[in-house]
């Protein structure tokens, strides 16, 4: 665990999307407590039932609201209930995500257009519902961060990915369209696109481990662990990224970079019987 270099002290914000110890929102907020900050813990109330947020809520001190971020009312309600609490939020984390046709096996080319409707709402909207409910009880602090987690599915089809890919389009682009509108009050807004990591929605994914082991062989540094998305996360909350915004940033040992590696050459030939020289 690394020392505190007291980077959020006197800090107070929301996390969103812990869901059990492997969940990247619980490392980011063992990171962020480890730094100083106090926050309130959200994730949907049906994950009372097989969540485990409450053991995190008692080893950080932490408060939970429970909130589905597919309704104004609940977001809207959670941020009057904080900003009564605590006064307007210095930093939010959008951790949230749920592919629904990914999880029930269905091929891009024959979508449940319902389901996939209820994919954007969960894991690219929720982060516009988040905001504008914060925006509207007046519960974000100027000079604010905001960061929701992507990955570069947005960008580059992963064929397994599937609907999740456009969901993480339209969630890159709410950053950059938030972005524009918060700057005037110094509030801050990026997505963090972070490298294939085992936990509850990535494990959803058919084909995770191949994703999984393609990246890790590909990235220069290797794929990059929840525990050191946490410390970026940190760094992107904190004061000293100010000036950073409306950015898509890769947290990913380097993949976003690469075309083949010459280890990916050998396991290709290797596989094709050839030599790879
Ligand atoms: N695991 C990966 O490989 C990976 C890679 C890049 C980005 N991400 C992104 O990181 C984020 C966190 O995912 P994770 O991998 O930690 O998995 P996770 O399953 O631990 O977290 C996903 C969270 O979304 C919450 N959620 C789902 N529906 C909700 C709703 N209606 N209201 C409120 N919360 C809801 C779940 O309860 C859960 O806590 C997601 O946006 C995911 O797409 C994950």
């Amino acid at each position: 665990m690394p020392t505190s270099h007291g980077l959020l002290d006197g800090k107070h914000g929301i996390i969103f999307g812990a869901l059990d110890e492997r969940s990247l929102a619980w490392k980011i907020a063992d990171a962020c407590r480890r730094e100083g900050a106090t926050f309130v813990l959200s994730n949907a109330p049906v994950t009372k039932r097989f969540g485990s947020l409450e053991a995190l809520a008692e080893q950080t001190g932490s408060p939970v609201i429970y909130a589905d971020a597919q309704k104004d009312d609940e977001l809207e309600a959670l941020f009057d209930q904080v900003k009564s609490e605590h006064g307007p939020v210095d930093f939010v984390v959008h951790s949230i995500g749920m592919g629904v046709n990914v999880r029930k096996d269905k091929p891009y080319e024959d979508l449940n257009h319902d389901w996939y409707l209820k994919t954007l709402d969960i894991s690219a909207a929720s982060l516009h519902r988040i905001v504008q409910a914060g925006l509207k009880q007046e519960a974000l602090a100027d000079g604010g961060s905001i960061v929701a987690l992507s990955y570069i599915g947005a960008q580059r089809v992963f064929s397994k990915y599937s609907e999740m890919g456009d969901a993480k389009a339209l969630l890159e682009s709410i950053v950059r369209s938030f972005g524009y509108r918060l700057g005037k009050r110094g509030i801050r807004i990026n997505s963090v696109s972070q490298s294939p990591t085992r936990t509850t929605a990535g494990g959803g994914i058919s084909g995770f481990d191949a994703m999984f082991d393609f990246a890790e062989q590909l990235s220069p540094l290797g794929n990059a662990d929840a525990d050191s998305c946490a410390d970026y996360v940190v760094t992107l909350l904190s004061d000293l990224t100010r000036m950073v915004t409306m950015q898509n940033l890769f947290h990913d040992g380097g993949f976003s970079s690469m075309g083949i590696s010459d280890r990916t050459v050998e396991l290709l030939a290797e596989a094709m019987g050839e030599d790879g020289s």
